[in-house]
């Protein structure tokens, strides 16, 4: 969970994490007189598209009270962006929820909060709060969303995005800047990125497996951190977040230059993959092929799951990458999304 990992990373932004630990253990030293505590941390897991119910319950019925469900913003964990509003009886629906949000009100003690069509941007941490006069009392929930982080560089080179530029890079690859959770999930899985990159909370981080002199000297295996950073003046790479899709990548063999690659996607009803795409077809569809194929922002990648010898004797599965090769004279596949 967000806060445990949080206390891994040591080094240099420790009154951040305090401000994180202080806001989730704001009612923890209280017992709880009218709503039932989640298990510590309650986490609800879905993917992509699906609907998703967050729970939450209340003890006992007070004669008077509003539930507010709220969703705390990464960048400022002190302020929260209000999703609905009920009296038990009539509920108010605030700007973007009115379409994707509603009370379930399942029985008389219901004040769970269902969400549809989840999208990436959904995941993160929700707030169920009872307000009765002056006994006011929350509990959190974290709706995860599952799916697959990747480390994203500019074609200019490396370390070129401020954090709105990583943002807005991030969503032009089917994807949004990832959360601490999501990278510390990707790193246990394998995933490993010498170059610092941006995540959503705007802290720079890298995942390392294998500790060398060029990565963090003697530090341990781990996720090293920056801390937070300058939004603007500062520039580093990105790690992206994506989740299952619901169309899927193949591959048209070349020779194709760049935009012989696009027009073979356009004869076959689609178009060249962004690389959330591919990521996401490697991850959850099994997608591999020992052969580079050109995407939509011009780079070069091929999927591998069983690394081999033949296939560039790559140690680890992954998306591989050849970078940014010439549009008009190299020559490559096509990965192709439909
Ligand atoms: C999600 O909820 C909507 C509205 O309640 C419903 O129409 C849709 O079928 C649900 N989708 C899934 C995947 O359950």
């Amino acid at each position: 969970m967000n806060c445990v990992a949080f206390m891994v990373v040591t080094t240099s932004f420790l009154s951040w994490t305090d401000a994180v630990n202080r806001y989730f253990s704001k009612d923890n030293d209280k017992t709880l007189q009218y709503l039932m505590e989640p298990p510590v941390y309650a986490e609800i897991k879905a993917r992509r598209g699906e609907n998703a119910t967050l729970p939450c319950v209340l003890r006992t019925v007070p004669s008077q009270y509003r539930v507010k469900w709220s969703k705390v913003d990464p960048l400022h964990t002190e302020s929260e962006n209000i999703i609905l509003i009920s009296n038990g009886h009539e509920v108010k629906h605030y700007g973007i929820w009115q379409s994707k949000a509603s009370l379930r009100q399942m029985h008389a003690l219901d004040i769970s909060l269902c969400l549809t069509k989840l999208e990436l941007q959904d995941c993160g941490l929700y707030q169920c709060e009872l307000i009765n006069g002056i006994d006011d009392e929350r509990v959190t929930i974290t709706l995860s969303i599952e799916g697959v982080v990747f480390p994203y560089q500019s074609s200019h080179g490396r370390y070129k995005f401020t954090y709105f530029d990583a943002k807005k890079a991030c969503a032009e690859q089917d994807a949004t800047l990832a959360t601490y959770t999501q990278l510390y999930r990707e790193w246990t899985d394998g995933l490993e990125w010498c170059n610092a990159g941006w995540l959503n909370d705007g802290t720079v981080h890298y995942p390392i497996l294998n500790p060398r002199p060029a990565c963090g000297k003697d530090l341990p295996p781990g996720i090293r951190s920056y801390g937070p950073r300058h939004k603007t003046k500062e520039r580093y790479d990105a790690f992206c977040f994506t989740s299952t899709t619901e169309g899927s990548v193949f591959y048209v063999p070349g020779p194709l230059n760049f935009l012989e690659a696009a027009h073979a996607c356009k004869e076959k009803g689609a178009s060249l993959a962004l690389v959330g795409q591919i990521y996401s077809s490697w991850k959850f569809l099994g997608l591999e092929r020992c052969d580079g194929g050109w995407l939509q922002d011009g780079s070069v990648r091929f999927p591998i799951i069983i690394p081999k010898k033949r296939c560039g004797g790559l140690p680890q599965p992954g998306v591989h990458s050849f970078g940014f090769p010439k549009k008009s004279i190299s020559l490559y596949g096509a990965y192709c999304y439909r």
